[in-house]
């Protein structure tokens, strides 16, 4: 049992004018599955702070967000309180300089939109994790996938991190099932490809793991 269990889930939605936004196509179900397990399995109270998706878990603290800033305002806000932290949102890693509150009139042929890089919200929670915080991230990769996935772990502090190589076959994004691998700082485990709820059982079984060892 875990005092709180912290799930970042969905995309961020970045909005340009008041009709118009940049987004990606994460679906949410991934996090939605990572509630699902905690609560049938009693592991603790949860709070879950979402971008826009159509997936919303029931018996937890729902904290609707939009953008990157307002998620990670959000999970900055919760992050000292909780056990275990769980990033699988889908982060826009850019968004637009500049908010247009007027909507964006058609003009030229081409138009240049300029973007600027978003907070990375994972690696802030890290730089503040404290003994006894547990911190699980995910990363998408399509190339040396296990060197990236390592040095992310390094440098975003995280306990593990859900490898996805994003391929023709497993496009991670989107889909109801996917192939991931679970990577520590001591090891790697692959895990077949299966449904999203079994990918969420399989994560929390490590944790359990992690959690033991540590405490
Ligand atoms: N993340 C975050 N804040 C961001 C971007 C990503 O918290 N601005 C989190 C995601 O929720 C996820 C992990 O960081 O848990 C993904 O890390 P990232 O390095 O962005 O991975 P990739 O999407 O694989 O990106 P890249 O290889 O392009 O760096």
């Amino acid at each position: 049992m875990f005092e709180r269990i912290l799930i970042a889930s969905g995309p961020t939605l970045e909005a340009i004018d008041p009709v118009r936004f940049l987004s990606n196509r994460s679906s949410g179900l991934t996090g939605f599955h990572l509630a699902g397990v905690a609560r049938e399995r009693g592991l603790g109270p949860i709070t879950f702070v979402t971008g826009p998706t159509a997936f919303r878990p029931q018996g937890v603290e729902l904290v609707p967000v939009e953008s990157a800033q307002e998620m990670g305002a959000a999970m900055r806000a919760r992050f000292a309180e909780a056990a275990v932290t769980i990033m699988a949102a889908a982060v826009s890693d850019y968004r637009s300089l500049k908010y247009y509150p007027e909507k964006l009139k058609k003009s030229g042929e081409r138009i240049v939109l300029e973007l600027v890089k978003n907070p990375d919200i994972l690696l802030d929670l890290g730089r503040r994790k404290g003994p006894g915080q547990l911190l699980v991230g995910f990363a998408a990769e399509t190339e040396d996938i296990f060197a990236n996935a390592q040095r992310k772990l390094e440098a975003k502090r995280l306990d593990l991190l859900v490898l996805n190589e994003v391929t023709a076959d497993n496009p991670a994004f989107g889909d109801v099932e996917n192939q991931v691998y679970l990577v520590r700082p001591d090891g790697v485990r692959r895990l077949e490809r299966m449904g999203k709820a079994g990918v969420a059982a399989a994560v929390w079984d490590e944790i359990a793991s992690l959690a033991g060892r540590s405490g």
